[in-house]
């Protein structure tokens, strides 16, 4: 199904709003929704081609309206490549996003910590990322309107990133900062392969995120992203991994990472004004 079918009959539901700043709600953190000001859902089953997520914790709908004063999209649920998708599929949306004229992109996801410094429940600005899914989503023809070799020197835009630096000190929000992994999934990482990854660098591991940055750097989007660090990765602490765990986390982190996001949002409103 193609991205311009999917951007026409979205456009239709935007009944002229011009959103600014698109939000990408990862698991357990779709409560975000209730804020926005004069929301209309859109379930993503009335999108046409629009990928549907299988997983706990997401809903599978996209809000549109206001938040933070700056007239935005929340997206309630991703897909994930481990579901099956190749990764042009996890990166559909911010096609479509690019094909409205959305210029910023806010995306969160759950993630496990590979510090021991950071604890579950906090809230990590991810500074930087290394891709280990090793699919990537521009591979194959290059599309119109996309950068066939897009520059990653600094795929989290920096001014964003002081926005929401901001944002978190203005709230009383302790923010960490650091390198996110991406690796396919679904299943947990082994002790191993997280010593390996706080040999290469990283700070916390998750599932997302990634092929969507690369989709948006491609088309000029810029981006920023926090992660809710669930649980302790595997092996920085001797508890088993489990999903509830990350469920429970997210929701217990929910009202911050909320109030985070808005702060953040209205920020980078005030930015793309300016
Ligand atoms: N590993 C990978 N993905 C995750 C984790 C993790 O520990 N926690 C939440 N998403």
């Amino acid at each position: 199904m193609s991205v311009s079918a999917a951007a026409a009959a979205l456009a239709e539901r935007l009944g002229g709003r011009d959103p600014r700043v698109a939000v990408t709600l990862g698991s357990g953190l779709g409560g975000l929704a209730s804020r926005f000001g004069d929301p209309t859902v859109v379930p993503y089953a009335e999108l046409p081609g629009w990928p549907r997520p299988t997983v706990e914790g997401h809903a599978g709908e996209l809000v549109v309206g206001s938040l933070g004063g700056v007239p935005a999209i929340g997206l309630s649920g991703r897909v994930h490549m481990y579901e099956g998708h190749r990764p042009e599929r996890a990166a559909f949306y911010v096609r479509v996003l690019a094909a409205l004229g959305v210029p910023a992109l806010f995306l969160s996801n759950a993630a496990g910590s590979i510090r021991p410094d950071f604890s579950p429940g906090d809230l990590m600005l991810i500074a930087d990322h290394i891709d280990l899914i090793f699919r990537n989503p521009l591979i194959g023809p290059a599309r119109e309107g996309e950068e066939r070799f897009p520059d990653m020197s600094a795929p989290y835009d920096p001014e964003f990133r002081e926005a929401v630096r901001g944002a978190a000190l203005e709230s009383g929000i302790v923010l960490r900062e650091g390198v996110y992994a991406a690796m396919a999934g679904p299943s947990y990482e082994t002790p191993a392969e997280i010593r390996m990854l706080r040999w290469f660098g990283a700070d916390a591991v998750g599932m997302s995120t990634v092929p969507e940055v690369v989709a948006a750097r491609a088309s000029g989007i810029r981006c920023v992203a926090v992660s809710c660090l669930t649980n302790f990765a595997a092996g920085v602490s001797p508890e088993p991994l489990r999903h509830d765990e990350v469920l429970e986390t997210a929701e217990r982190v929910a009202e911050s990472f909320e109030r985070l996001v808005t702060e953040s949002v209205r920020r980078i409103g005030g930015l793309l004004e300016g």
